[in-house]
């Protein structure tokens, strides 16, 4: 095993022996519960991303300005993202070690951290000179929907 794969493995194990790790695996409601607020975050975010990568496209709110819309939606693209973050490391520590094993897992936290650094970097200059950008509007649908993709499948045993 790599020294990084250990770490991680070790990282897992650490994290299923939490307090907060123990409690949601061993109730009956809190994991559904904190997956419902996961989802009405992904919700949000899916929203808030969408309404902006397609006005990329030349698509949807085509009355409102790429720039416009960009800052209106900024606050809901971070808010939610603050909450998938948190509800996602707490079922994270309920189940570390199958996430561990879960190549969709790993896909999705990669595809995460490519999709927040996209957002706040690239999509975000590129909002800002108010041009309608088609790669930029795909490349961030394609980086948002691995994902969600990747989240969906940890659960298909993925
Ligand atoms: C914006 C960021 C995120 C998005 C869009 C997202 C999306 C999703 C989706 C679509 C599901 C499937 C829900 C279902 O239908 O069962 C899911 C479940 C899950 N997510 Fe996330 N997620 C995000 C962040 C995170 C983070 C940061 C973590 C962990 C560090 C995480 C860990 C999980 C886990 C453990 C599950 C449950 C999988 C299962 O069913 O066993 N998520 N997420």
């Amino acid at each position: 095993m790599s020294a990084i794969a250990d770490v991680l493995w070790q990282f897992a194990k650490w994290s299923e022996a939490t307090s907060m790790g123990r409690m949601i695996r061993n109730s009956e409601y809190a994991f559904p519960m904190i997956e419902f607020v996961h989802l009405a975050a992904l919700a949000v975010i899916g929203g808030a991303v969408l309404i902006v990568d397609m006005r990329m496209l030349g698509l949807g709110l085509k009355k409102t300005s790429v720039a416009q819309l960009a800052k209106d939606a900024q606050p809901y693209v971070t808010a939610s993202l603050i909450v998938m973050l948190v509800t996602g490391v707490m079922l994270y520590s309920s189940e570390a070690t199958k996430c561990y094993a879960s190549a969709a897992f790993w896909i999705k936290m990669v595809s995460l951290l490519l999709a927040m650094l996209f957002t706040y970097t690239v999509k975000k200059a590129s909002a800002a000179k108010d041009l309608e950008n088609k790669l930029v509007g795909v490349l961030s649908i394609v980086l948002w929907f691995g994902v969600a993709w990747g989240g969906r499948w940890i659960g298909f045993g993925g």
